[in-house]
């Protein structure tokens, strides 16, 4: 059996993924557990209520929180009058800048390696007013209701000053180039407006996205206590060592003195990093001596919570006459402020997806009185890929072209920006596959066509696509018990998208475990590694990390078991684990089990902290998951009512770990991306800077009548250069659904629509 698992093992490896590094086969063996459909590990615990989520600590002597919020977007307090919060019942303290404990402002996102804030601005410091919303106050008292009632009973009054709260008037007064994490968003490669002058065909539109709110089912919260000097975080969060660093800069303290767990997330989505609530409830935690519970409500959330910021995005393709593209512009504007970390880079999909000599690509950053605007699912990528797929789509009708014919006719050999190779790029594959089972040859060529009673039918695709990351400072811990058993532990996140589940799978496989003899412990700040859940890059730190510290545990446990083994002459490189025990690859006849060695040894267990490479993997070649979606859309020509019928996702996006928790990630991102694609808009206020419909009543998301029966299928091409061969699936989901919904809708209806969400008076 060990033999037969060892050499399958060797015929699957993929290469090496560390530039320098050694190909190391049995890690990625393939034996059944990675690439198996487990359920997830948490669902039992989730679906019993015994799975206890930030705002369900019930602590001695806890007091709730709640938060009053400006109305005005800038200017300051002119008076505030606390007397009847602090007389109403049950009110344990009233916290407003004039007693607030002195903090600095949030570290903001980007601005270090640790820094999680969404925004830089002082919290409770002064009388200053930046955005409409901004909290001002916060009461705590024995119960919610006690504490909702005092927060309104506090009487304040401001003094307005002019405020830049519509984009008209930002751009034209305070526009900037915009820049993430202090590099540029901008590219020039020739002279692409003069190539598009004198281009044989060209397409020049301007595509527009709205704003959009983060809405996870549990709403942002947070339990927070002082034990003695060391604030206790209980919090939802995709980011527990960042958080805890961030926090500890507030309050000027050691970053060991700060603890955050966040076991489970009801969901993230880029919005679950520090905001102004943590703050508060530690602040309000030290004045009053008592463990606070601080648990936003769903308005809350919009007022403090950034969203994704709203783009308007011209796109400018130039072709020779067989369609080849020679230039692209892909520039435009956002909205965004002065204390910002996210720029919504909507240009990132463009940087690969065709090859073209010439490229000018750039965003201008207009900047607002308004909440900061933040990450949300593939920040850029969500909103780019509209304007982008919807530009070739256009340009494919005009040069009467099959849109799949079109793009395979401008697949690059190499990065065009980069100049990289691809490390696995397998789109027309993917297209090719999708096209073929989503029934494409059926596709009317001409829009308006295809029309079922009062309903036009018509279809249409794109294409998705998400970077490949892999962020530095991975560490694991593991341990290997007598008893043949392991513990992996990391500051990893499982936010609901499977990530103990997978990471409990790849662990027990390259251990040579049962997956019930492993627990992968993550979601606590004191433990190794500082993995940030974003960037679809969780899976691969994770298991990079992994991957150093079992290679470290191999030549532990190699000096543990001295000349006495079977193993005895092999180095740490020759060996890996299966069947509970440690086993040479070459040699799978020599094995001697953990439980041996370590007994021999006299040792109960042994651990190790390894610590992955620097990701130099991106830098040698460009990595990238890709996707071919399809959409099948009816418009009733009566109503303008929209139905998106069917939709079909094919990915190609490295080896899938675990098809089941794969499949819901995609499926969730699409369903996303019907969202964007049709209803989901912050209606932002642009004489006040107020967001206008903070609630699920009226800011709309797909609910189950709107989300067709989702098909998927993926190719499961391992990436060679990618940890396990895998790249990231969390986030591509909702790119390139909503062009292909608009494509399709043009195809129905021969109207372009190219300002998000694709409502029914666009279609009348
Ligand atoms: Mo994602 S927007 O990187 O959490």
């Amino acid at each position: 059996v060990v033999q037969s698992v060892v050499k399958k093992a060797i015929e699957l490896a993929p290469d090496a993924w560390m530039p320098g590094g050694k190909p190391d086969p049995l890690g990625r063996q393939k034996h059944g557990l990675v690439g198996a459909s487990v359920s997830r590990i948490d669902g039992p615990l989730k679906v019993q209520g015994d799975a206890r989520f930030a705002a369900e600590f019930a602590l001695e002597g806890l007091v709730f929180a709640s938060v009053r919020y400006s109305t005005i977007p800038k200017g300051r307090i002119a008076s505030l009058d606390t007397a009847h919060a602090e007389a109403a019942p049950g009110v344990v303290l009233v916290m407003t800048h004039r007693n607030a404990p002195r903090m600095k402002p949030m570290p903001l996102f980007g601005s270090a390696q640790k820094a999680a804030g969404g925004n830089d601005l002082p919290i409770l410091q002064d009388d200053r007013i930046h955005w409409n919303g901004q909290p001002v106050a916060l009461v705590l008292a024995h119960t919610q209701e006690e504490a909702d009632h005092a927060a309104s009973l506090i009487a304040l009054d401001y003094a307005a000053e002019p405020a830049t709260t519509s984009f008209e008037a930002a751009k034209a007064k305070c526009t900037e180039p915009a820049t993430f994490m202090g590099q540029p968003l901008a590219v020039a490669i020739g002279d692409a407006e003069a190539a598009l002058a004198k281009a044989a065909h060209r397409v020049d539109q301007v595509y527009r996205t709205p704003r959009h709110n983060h809405n996870p089912i549990e709403p942002h919260a947070a339990t927070l206590l002082w034990e003695g000097e060391t604030l206790r975080v209980h919090d939802a969060t995709q980011a527990v060592s960042h958080t805890a660093w961030s926090l500890a800069q507030v309050f000027g303290i050691e970053e060991d003195k700060v603890h955050v767990t966040s076991p489970f997330v009801g969901g993230g989505f880029g919005s679950k990093t520090l905001w102004e609530h943590q703050v508060l409830g530690a602040a309000a935690a030290k004045l009053a001596g008592r463990p606070v519970r601080i648990a936003l409500s769903r308005e809350g959330v919009y007022r403090v919570v950034g969203g994704r910021t709203l783009t308007e995005q011209r796109v400018a393709i130039g072709t020779d006459e067989d369609g080849r593209f020679d230039a692209i512009v892909h520039t435009g504007t956002i909205a965004t402020t002065a204390h910002n970390g996210m720029p919504e880079p909507f240009i990132l999909a463009t940087l690969n997806l065709y090859g073209a000599r010439n490229f000018k690509l750039g965003i201008d950053a207009a900047k607002l009185d308004m909440i900061a605007n933040t990450f949300m699912r593939a920040p850029g990528e969500a909103v780019g890929t509209f304007a982008l797929e919807s530009a070739v789509d256009e340009l494919a009708h005009d040069l009467g072209l099959d849109p799949i014919e079109l793009r395979a006719r401008n697949e690059p050999e190499r990065d065009p920006v980069k100049g990289t190779p691809f490390s696995s790029r397998n789109l027309l594959e993917a297209y090719r596959t999708g096209a073929e089972r989503f029934g494409w040859a059926h596709r009317s060529p001409e829009p308006g066509m295809r029309r079922e009673g009062d309903w036009r039918v018509g279809m249409g695709c794109a294409t998705a696509t998400y970077p490949y990351h892999r962020m530095p400072g991975g560490a694991a811990r593991i341990t290997i018990r007598r008893d043949g058993t392991a513990l992996v532990a990391i500051a990893a996140h499982e936010m609901g998208m499977g990530t103990a589940t997978v990471q409990t799978q790849i662990c027990a496989e390259r251990l040579g475990l049962p997956m019930e003899s492993v627990s992968f412990a993550y979601g606590d700040s004191a433990l190794p590694g500082m993995v940030l859940a974003g960037g679809s890059q969780q899976t691969a730190s994770i298991g990079a990390s992994v991957v150093a510290a079992q290679r470290l545990l191999v030549a532990e446990l190699l000096k543990l078991a001295g000349n006495d083994t079977p193993l005895a002459g092999l180095s740490p490189d020759e060996v890996g684990g299966t069947n509970g025990g440690l086993a040479g690859i070459e040699h799978p006849d020599r094995f001697e089990s953990y439980a041996s060695i370590l007994s021999r040894a006299g040792r109960d267990e042994i651990s190790v902290v390894g610590e992955a490479p620097m990701p130099l993997e991106t830098e040698h070649w460009s990595m990238h998951s890709y996707g071919a979606v399809f959409a099948e859309v009816r418009v009733n020509a009566v109503t303008g009512e929209l139905r998106v019928s069917r939709f079909l996702g094919s990915y190609d996006c490295g080896r899938i770990l675990n098809p089941k928790t794969a499949a819901s990630q995609f499926k969730g991102g699409i369903i996303m991306g019907l969202g964007l694609a049709l209803m989901e808009e912050t209606q932002f206020d642009e004489r006040s800077g107020r967001i206008m419909n903070p609630s699920l009543a009226e800011y709309h998301v797909p609910v189950h009548l709107d989300v067709p029966a989702i098909d998927l299928i993926w190719n499961d091409i391992a990436d060679p250069h990618a940890p396990m061969g895998a790249r990231g699936i969390g986030e591509i989901g909702i790119t390139g659904v909503a062009a292909a919904v608009a494509n399709a809708v043009f195809n129905a209806t021969g109207k372009r629509v190219r300002d998000l969400p694709i409502t029914l008076d666009k279609l009348m």
